[in-house]
Formats: structure tokens, sequence, C-alpha cells
């Protein structure tokens, strides 16, 4: 029999079909009457009052006084390209997903960000930036939600708002409105000190990129992988960019953010239809997943930790480029919705609290940002795999469903019979053995470490590298009104290294205080380095 959510229409059963927008050779009406004059309103003659009665008009006006739709709460500002994935099929030992085997070839959609400004700020600020990858594979999407920086500031989504909130504009001035340079931001990454490795990384020349095609990208959390036979891996998605991490100066990232608000999306958009299609290979760190869940000493639930390239080498499993820019900004780039959520046999989560956390919040605020729940049926984020779910109605609906029965098992679509585990090639959440214990608002005792890894990033920094560092907590800390909060920062710094808190106490003109701590013992790790960094490695 003819499957139950077969859509008549074609709309959420596969390939997007073609646009039925703007056909023909005539203007008409949303429903297909033609227009003779758009350009006047229907008025009680030409110097009278405009008639209610003027539908075309009305018509015209109320679409438009409804085109924009929230911008997202965090990363508004965006772009996206199009592009294609292909495995090498090297990550056949770790996992099962289709993608990743050898020559198949994947449709993908990029979208890189910045996190704190609204969707008019400029790109050049000094700020995360994201990269989000839709892999529209056979087996359904696979969203990699990633950063160009790869540790969070915080370890448990239930600070996300806190720390969003602390990293927005002012409420009382909406200032600033881009960048980290106020006194709420230092305010909670002083407090929360969990924060700062990735403070560090902002105050790093990594906060300011000098293209989209020139970043890495950063899965940050540990993810399980399971392989045919079903032996699982944890493992950390990379994606190492083929011109290597370029950043820009700050005096370039000032001058640049005045003249061309636009920079970053305008030099995707020309490396692109200059046929310079920007390219990365996706790697992955992999580790045993072992009771502990930790390598080398670093917990692989903590995502403000990262495990350095020199212990666990990045090994490439495919590339990706990026061939073909937006026809409509709105529709590709706007309307974009990703989730973590969206894995493919093969890949699974952790117990990472702070994945754990965002697997509930991107579609919750989908939801609202996109009006309803059905915005998989919107082009740019329909799968190319076949569809046939027992989800309906709902706002936006576009899909005419088949059948009566939109539920499992039925005796009276076709039969369709339906035997729940049965199916081999489906997505199956790994057993993974959840220990008994009492139910608690707490982290584990490792998650503690907050410093350790700041000094090694420190530490592994070139001397120019080291200058921008300290020359971006001088200037940022020297944005803050609040003296005591100015205080408390390099209290963190005297934590990290003593030199660094020294130089940037000099340049605030305040004293350098004492540790409250002693300095881990680490080891610098090379390739946390830029300077004469290129991909593959030598
Ligand atoms: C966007 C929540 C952490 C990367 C968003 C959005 C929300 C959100 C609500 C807007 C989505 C939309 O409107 O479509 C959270 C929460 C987090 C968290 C609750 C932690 C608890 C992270 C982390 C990363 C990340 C750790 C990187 C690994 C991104 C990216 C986008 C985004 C790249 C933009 C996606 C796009 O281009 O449409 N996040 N986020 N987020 N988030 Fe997160």
């Amino acid at each position: 029999g003819t499957p139950a959510t077969v859509s008549p229409t074609g709309v959420a059963t596969g390939a997007p079909p073609i646009s039925k927008a703007q056909q023909g050779d005539f203007l008409t009406t949303s429903t297909g009457t033609r227009l003779r004059d758009t350009d006047h309103s229907l008025k009680a003659g030409p110097r009278g009052p405009v008639l209610l009665q003027d539908h075309h008009f009305r018509e015209k006006m109320t679409h438009f006084d409804h085109e924009r739709i929230p911008e997202r709460v965090v990363h508004a500002r965006g772009t996206g390209a199009h592009g294609y994935f292909i495995g090498y099929g090297t990550a056949a030992d770790v996992t099962r997903a289709a993608f990743l085997a050898k020559d198949v070839r994947t449709e993908v959609f990029v979208r890189f960000s910045t996190v704190l400004g609204s969707r008019g700020s400029a790109d050049t600020v000094r700020d995360t930036r994201g990269f989000a990858t839709k892999f529209y594979t056979e087996e359904g999407n696979f969203d990699l939600v990633g950063n160009n920086i790869p540790v969070f500031f915080i370890q448990d989504a239930i600070k996300f708002p806190d720390v969003i909130h602390a990293g927005k504009p002012h409420p009382d001035r909406e200032i600033p409105q881009a960048q980290s340079a106020h006194d709420t931001f230092w305010d909670f990454v002083s407090l929360h000190t969990e924060a700062q490795h990735h403070t560090m990384w902002n105050m790093s020349d990594r906060g300011i990129p000098r293209s989209y095609r020139m970043m890495e990208g950063f899965g940050v959390h540990t993810f399980r992988l399971v392989n045919a036979a079903g032996d699982t891996a944890l493992v950390k998605f990379h994606w190492k960019p083929k011109l290597g991490v370029h950043s820009l100066t700050w005096e370039e990232a000032q001058l640049i953010a005045g003249v061309d608000p636009d920079y970053h999306r305008r030099d995707l958009y020309d490396a692109i239809e200059a046929g310079a299609f920007p390219e990365w290979e996706l790697g992955l760190q992999v580790f045993p997943d072992t009771a502990d869940e930790t390598f080398a000493g670093v917990d692989l639930l903590d995502p403000t930790k990262m495990v350095p390239e020199e212990l666990a080498p990045v090994q490439p499993v495919g590339r990706m480029v990026l061939d073909r820019t937006p026809t409509n900004f709105f529709a590709e780039v706007e309307q974009s919705a990703f989730h973590l959520g969206h894995l493919p046999p093969g890949i699974d989560v952790t117990n990472d609290p702070l994945l754990q956390g965002r697997l509930f919040s991107y579609v919750d605020t989908q939801i609202t940002r996109l009006a309803g729940p059905n915005f998989n049926q919107i082009p740019v984020n329909r799968p190319h795999a076949p569809v046939n779910d027992m989800l309906r109605d709902g706002f936006h609906q576009q899909a005419v469903h088949g059948g009566v029965a939109p539920y499992r098992p039925n005796s009276l679509d076709g039969g369709n019979p339906f035997t729940a585990g049965a199916d081999q090639a489906a997505f199956a959440d790994l057993p993974v053995t959840v220990t008994e214990a009492p139910k608690v608002r707490a982290s584990p005792a490792s998650f503690a470490d907050h410093y350790s890894q700041v000094r090694l990033f420190w530490l592994s920094m070139t001397p120019v590298e080291r200058e921008h560092i300290i020359n971006a907590y001088t200037f940022e800390l020297s944005r803050c009104y609040h003296q005591e909060i100015r205080e408390r920062q390099l209290q963190c710094l005297a934590n990290i290294d003593p030199v660094l808190c020294a130089e940037v106490a000099a340049g605030l003109g305040l004293p350098t205080p004492e540790a409250t701590e002693p300095v881990a013992d680490v080891a610098p790790s090379p390739a946390l380095s830029q300077v004469g960094q290129a991909w593959p490695p030598d």
C-alpha cells in the first residue's frame, strides 16, 4: 500500500520542489490574478481618500508590514553558503554514518555568524564565530553546530541565559551593540571563572578572524560514535581550513568595522563568485570510550576543556567545499534552523551538561522564531532523505498528508507493519549505562579546575600572540566603568600567569594581585598557536 504520509505536492518528501515564486510574464496578486496597476491606490476620485475596498493595496501593504521575523536570540548576525562534502572512508572504524563512507558526496549548507551582535551589527568585532553545518545525508540531516573556538564559557546549559544576558548590551542603554568590552561581561567571567578559558581565546587573535574561509570549526562537545560492529568511541569534531587560520590585527578590525561592516559576508560571497571555493577538512580526535570519559587527565564531558592535538591528533575523515552563494538571503540564511539532535545513525550524544541543554534549546527557540513547529518544511531545512513522519497540522503546515492513521502500528494505511527496534538502518540510541546516583544540582569534581587550560593556552602562544592578548585584555578592561570588576579579572589573570597579569595591571594602572592558587604545571601545545600553522601539517 501507499505509505500514509507521502504528500501529493512532493513537499517534505525529499528534494525541494522548484519554487513557485515569481513565475510567468505578468504581475499578479498572491493568488494569481493579473494586475493592471500597482502604483496607484484606489481612490474616490484622483484627489479623494483611499478606499478601504482596495484589496490589492491592502494585500501589498499587509504583507510588507509582516516581512520581518525575530532575529536569532544569539548568533543573529550571519551569512551562509551551499556546497558539498565528500567522505574519505577513514571513519569506518569509529562510525557507521553513511555520509562518511569513501567518496560519498553529500550536499551541505553552512551558516557563519557572530554571537552577540544584532542582525545589523559589524562583522569584524571581537567575538566568538558560529560555524554551523547542515549535511543533507541520505540517512537524514546531520547538523554540526559548532564555533571557531574549541571550548565554551560555561559547563552547564542552565547558565546559558545568564552568560548571554551578561554579554548582550546593557539593558539601560543598549551599549555596546556587539563587543565584549563592558561591565556585565567582565563581571560574569570573573565571577564564573570557568569562563576564563573561552575568554582568553576571545582576547587572542582567534576573536578577530580575517575571513570565515580562514577559521577552524569545533563541535566543542564530545560525541559518542558507533561503528557497524557496535563498538563505540568518544570523539571531538574539527574543521581545518585549507587556507590556514588567519586573523585581523585589532587596528584592522576596528577600521573595517567602520569602513565595511559587511566585510566577512562580502569576502565569502566574492570568493565563491570568483571561483575561489573555500574548503575545509573534517577531522576527528578519537578517544577510547572508557567508564570515566576522561582522556589524558581531561574530563571529556567538560565543555570548557579541549584535548591538545599533540595528545590526540586530528584524523581527517572528509572534505567540504562551499561553491554556491544563496539565491535569497532570507529564505536560506535567515530561515535555516540547526539542531544538535539532528543526528544520523552512527553519531550520538554524551552527557556533557551543556550539550544536554542545547538539545532542548534550539527547537524551542525556533518555534518562536519561525512561528510554529513546521520549520523543517522550509526549503533550506528540508532533508534530502525521504520523510515519513507522524507529525501533523500546526502553523504553516505545507504538506497534504494522506492516509487516516498517523500512528504505528496501524491496520488501516496499507498495513505498514512496524516492529520497534527491528530496522537495522535506523538511528538507535546507544544503551549507555546511567550509574545509580542521587538527584543533585551539582557538577563533577573535575569541573572545578578553571585555570590549568587557560595557562596551557597562554603558554602555547608565540611572543607576538601574547602581546596581542595583553593588549586585548588591557583595552577591553579599560572600557569597564567599575574598578572592582577590573580588579577581580586581574585576580583571575594572576591565577593564570604572573607575567600576563602584571602586564595588564600595568596597562590599567592598577597594582598586580598575588595568585590565590598555585599556577598550574602544564606543558604548552604548539598546535594552539596559529602562527606558522598550516593544514595538513607537514
Ligand atoms: C545558535 C542556544 C551553546 C553554537 C543558538 C540559538 C540558541 C542557542 C537559542 C539560536 C538558534 C536559532 O534561533 O535558530 C544555545 C545554548 C547553549 C549554546 C542554550 C548552551 C547551553 C553553544 C555552543 C556552540 C553554539 C557550545 C558551539 C559549539 C551555535 C551556533 C548558532 C547557535 C553556531 C547559530 C546557528 C545558526 O547559524 O543558525 N544557540 N547555544 N552554541 N549556537 Fe548555540
